[in-house]
Parts: C-alpha cells; sequence; structure tokens
C-alpha cells in the first residue's frame, strides 16, 4: 500500500473581472446585498469569443500544477477531471485534456459532483495510487459557469455567486504512509437532488426538441435553480459533519488542524464552520471574495493560492471540505 501526495498545483482564472457594481448595471441588485449575504466583491467571467473553455482553462491550471511537480507530461497514468460545466454534453473534458496537453493515450474519467466534484476527483485519484495501479494522476476542477447564467433580474439569487475559473493538482506516489492524503470522506443525499441542479435539457425531463418547440421566454429549466436558504442550511450541517469523520478517522482534533480548505460557498458559511470549530483566521483559506463560487474549481484554486503564499508548510496537517448539489459532500484530510 502506497499514499498520494499533492506533488504539484495551479490555477487559471479568466482575466474580465466582474464586481458587484457590474452586476447591478445589468439586473436589480447592489455591492452591499452580495457582500453582505456572501462575502463576495468580485468573480471572473469568460468574455465570450476570448476562447476560454472550461477545457482549456483546466489545461492551463494543469500546465503549472505539472511544471511544479517535477515531473513531465508523459508521465502522467490518469486524468480525472471534475466539472458541472463540461465544453461538451459528451465526451467529457477528461479526453480533451488528454488531446490538448499531448498525454500519451492514458485514461481519462469525468466527476459529475458539482461543488464537491474536486474533492470526489482527488479521492478517485487517490485510491488508483493507494493500490499502487497508478504512480502519478493529474486532478482538475474547472468551470465555465457564466455562459450558463440567467444574468438578468429573474435569475439573481444564483447568477452573482457563480464565477468562471480552473484549479489543477498532481498526485504522486508517496511511499512514507503516514504523509500525503491520509483519508477521504464522501457522501450522498440524493433525496434533495433538486434543491440545487440544472434539469434541462434532460434525456428524461425537458427533453431538447421540448425546449425548441416550445420557444418560451419563461422557461427557466435551462438555468440553474438553488433553494438558498435550504442549501445554506443543509452544507453547515455537512461540512461539519464531514470534517470531524476525516479528523475522527486520524485520531485528530480539531486543534490539530493547521489549515481548512472548504469549497467557497459563501464567505458566511465558512465563517459559520470557523467559529463552530474555533479557528482562528490563519487556519482557514477564503478567497471568494474574489473570485465567488467556481465549483469545482473553488478547492484546487484557494488550496494553490494558499500554498503559494506560504501558508501550508511541510507537516501541517490540511483540511478539504466540500458540498454541493446532489446533495453530496466530502472531507480530505492531508498531512502535508
Ligand atoms: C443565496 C443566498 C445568498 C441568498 O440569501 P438569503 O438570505 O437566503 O436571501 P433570500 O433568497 O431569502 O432572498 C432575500 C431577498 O433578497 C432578494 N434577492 C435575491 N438575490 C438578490 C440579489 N442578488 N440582489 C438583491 N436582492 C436579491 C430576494 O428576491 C429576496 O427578496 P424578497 O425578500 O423581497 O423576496 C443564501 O441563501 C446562500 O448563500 N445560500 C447558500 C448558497 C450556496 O452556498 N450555494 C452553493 C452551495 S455549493
Amino acid at each position: 500500500m502506497y499514499n498520494s501526495r499533492i506533488a504539484g498545483l495551479g490555477y487559471y482564472v479568466p482575466e474580465n473581472v466582474v464586481t458587484n457594481d457590474d452586476l447591478s448595471k445589468i439586473m436589480d441588485t447592489s455591492d452591499e446585498w452580495i457582500q453582505e449575504r456572501t462575502g463576495i466583491k468580485e468573480r471572473r467571467h469568460v468574455v465570450n469569443g476570448d476562447g476560454d473553455t472550461t477545457t482549456s482553462m483546466g489545461v492551463k491550471a494543469a500546465k503549472i500544477a505539472i511544471e511544479r511537480s517535477g515531473i513531465s507530461k508523459d508521465d502522467i497514468d490518469f486524468i480525472v477531471f471534475a466539472t458541472l460545466s463540461p465544453d461538451y454534453y459528451f465526451p467529457g473534458p477528461g479526453v480533451l485534456v488528454q488531446r490538448d496537453l499531448g498525454i500519451k493515450t492514458v485514461g481519462a474519467i469525468d466527476v459529475r459532483n458539482q461543488c464537491s466534484g474536486f474533492v470526489y476527483g482527488l479521492s478517485v485519484a487517490d485510491q488508483f495510487i493507494k493500490t499502487g495501479m497508478y504512480k502519478n494522476v493529474l486532478v482538475i476542477g474547472s468551470e465555465l459557469h457564466s455562459s450558463g447564467l440567467d444574468m438578468t433580474t429573474r435569475g439573481r439569487s444564483v447568477s452573482v455567486i457563480f464565477g468562471d475559473g480552473a484549479g489543477a493538482a498532481v498526485l504522486s506516489r508517496e511511499e512514507d504512509t503516514t504523509k500525503g492524503i491520509l483519508s477521504t470522506h464522501l457522501h450522498s443525499e440524493g433525496q434533495h437532488a433538486e434543491e440545487l441542479s440544472l434539469t434541462a435539457p434532460g434525456m428524461g425531463t425537458r427533453w431538447v426538441t421540448d425546449i425548441i418547440d416550445d420557444n418560451n421566454p419563461d422557461d427557466t429549466s435551462y438555468y440553474p435553480y438553488m433553494n438558498g436558504q435550504f442549501v445554506f442550511k443543509n452544507a453547515v450541517v455537512r461540512f461539519s459533519e464531514v470534517i470531524m469523520e476525516g479528523l475522527q478517522t486520524n485520531q485528530l482534533e480539531v486543534s490539530d488542524i493547521d489549515m481548512l480548505i472548504p469549497h467557497q460557498a459563501n464567505l458566511r458559511i465558512s465563517q459559520f464552520i470557523q467559529k463552530k470549530f474555533g479557528l482562528s483566521n490563519d487556519q482557514v483559506f477564503n478567497n471568494i471574495m474574489k473570485y465567488g463560487n467556481t465549483t469545482a474549481a473553488s478547492i484546487p484554486i484557494a488550496l494553490t493560492e494558499a500554498w503559494e503564499e506560504g501558508k501550508i508548510k511541510e507537516g501541517d496537517t490540511v483540511v478539504l471540505a466540500a458540498f454541493g448539489s446532489g446533495f453530496t459532500w466530502g472531507s480530505a484530510i492531508i498531512k502535508w
């Protein structure tokens, strides 16, 4: 048995900054409302025509992660790509990354677990490395939300929250099983699937032909729907549970956490968790203020920034935790 360790990290966000004031020019919202409820000040949106896609952003993040890991792209044995906003309905972006990075014909898998996507992807990669099947696995979380949001007042409770970007990690074999990813913990509760969802087009719900035939401007089924307060209430409970599950599995205490990187859903959720666990500002990393919620990309972007800023050192206990649509949630306990 081996462990896996994070050997390299990278992220990419589009240059185009969209502030809360920018949004208030196109919908009935305000900087005050958005900051007070979510902590978000600005986010990045791909400019239509600039050529950035979920895959291309993932590729840019991956190049940095590979370079920092010290391996060559030819050493990558497997690709895991987490997103809810793929370039195509099919095939998924994993194979596009294999093509665009010029990686040899290794396996590529797509993970469909929304805000928990990166933690799920990390867990998949970790299992392949633990069993000895693969040595180096590339894990990417990338989202292009802005092209699919309802940017009118009708969609404001969702569209102000989400932003575009990508993060990536190279996971490599670690012979010392007291180091690297110690454990991952994954959960789902499909009972609440529609509480945070995008249901159309779907092969079993709203057929593409129905949407085209109806030509109904009031049809919002192809925009994301979120029952915000219900999501919030579930998120704070599940975040806490899955962090504790990870700590207990490894006989760790809350005080052992050197860095908690929560999925950047809402600054109020992160602050609630921080307060509940009695963690200091130095023990929790947040960047939602700059990027909004980038779903599967949020943890790898935050992890990369925390690492770049020297906030994660060798020997640190790093905890990743996510919650999102599905509902799905998960955590990873890492000895850096
Ligand atoms: C989305 C969220 C910020 C909304 O905050 P909230 O306090 O629940 O707000 P509500 O939805 O109750 O709306 C309150 C009012 O603000 C209005 N509103 C909604 N979005 C608005 C916006 N962007 N700007 C201004 N007003 C807005 C609503 O229409 C409502 O008005 P009303 O009282 O006249 O009906 C909050 O529920 C949340 O963060 N939920 C969790 C979301 C999340 O984490 N999602 C990702 C999970 S991975």
